[in-house]
C-alpha cells in the first residue's frame, strides 16, 4: 500500500509539464505545434530560447531529483526508487495532457543523480560527451539510457540498477519515433527544428 503511495506521489509531481508551462508563460507558442512535439527541453530549445530550454531541464530534472529525495528522507531507499520511477511515469503519462507527455530524459537524469550520484554524474557526462560527438540528443539519451543500469550492476548497485533498468526502458520506449528517424538518417540535430 505504501508502495504504491510513494510512486503515485512521484508520478504526481513528475506530471508537472514543465517545458508547456514556461514556454507559455513566455509566450512562445504552442510545444506539441513546434519540431517534434515532445514537451522536453531539446524541443524548447527549438523556440530559439535558450534561457526557456535550460528552466526546462532543470526544472524537469528538478522534479525527479526532489521526489527521490523526499521519498528517502520520509521512507527510505524502496520509497526513494518507486518515487523516481512514478515520476518518470509521470513525465512520460502525465494525466493532465491527457497520458501523452515527454520522453523522460532530464527526468531521468535528476533521479538517478538523487538515487546515487556518482552513477547519475556518470550518465550525465556520458549524454554530454555522446551529444558533443554527435550533436543529436535522442542519441545521446539513448546512449546514456542503455549504459547507466549496467554501470549500477558494475558498481554493485543491484537495488538501483533494477529501478535504473526499468526507467531507461521506459526513456528507449518513448524514443520508439527518434529511432526510426535515427535509422532513416533523418533526426535533426541539437538546436535544429529539421
Ligand atoms: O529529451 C528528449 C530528446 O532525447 C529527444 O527530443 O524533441 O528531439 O524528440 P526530441
Amino acid at each position: 500500500m505504501m508502495a504504491a503511495l510513494w510512486a503515485f506521489a512521484g508520478y504526481l509531481l513528475g506530471s508537472i509539464p514543465f517545458g508547456i508551462v514556461i514556454t507559455r508563460l513566455l509566450g512562445l507558442g504552442d510545444l506539441r505545434q513546434i519540431g517534434s512535439g515532445n514537451i522536453g527541453a531539446t524541443n524548447v530549445l527549438r523556440t530559439g530560447h535558450k534561457g526557456a530550454a535550460l528552466a526546462t531541464l532543470l526544472l524537469d530534472s528538478g522534479k525527479g531529483a526532489i521526489a527521490v529525495l523526499l521519498a528517502r528522507w520520509l521512507g527510505g531507499d524502496i520509497a526513494a526508487v518507486l518515487a523516481g520511477a512514478g515520476a518518470i511515469l509521470g513525465h512520460c503519462f502525465p494525466v493532465w495532457l491527457g497520458f501523452r507527455g515527454g520522453k523522460g530524459v532530464a527526468t531521468f537524469l535528476g533521479t538517478v543523480i538523487a538515487l546515487s550520484w556518482p552513477l547519475g554524474l556518470m550518465c550525465c557526462a556520458i549524454w554530454l560527451v555522446a551529444a558533443a560527438i554527435f550533436r543529436i540528443s535522442s542519441l545521446a539519451a539513448l546512449i546514456a539510457a542503455t549504459a547507466s543500469p549496467l554501470i549500477a550492476v558494475a558498481m554493485g548497485q543491484s537495488l538501483i540498477a533494477a529501478a535504473v533498468a526499468f526507467m531507461a526502458a521506459l526513456v528507449i520506449f518513448r524514443h520508439r519515433e527518434n529511432i526510426e528517424r535515427l535509422r532513416a538518417g533523418t533526426e535533426p540535430r541539437i538546436g535544429r527544428k529539421r
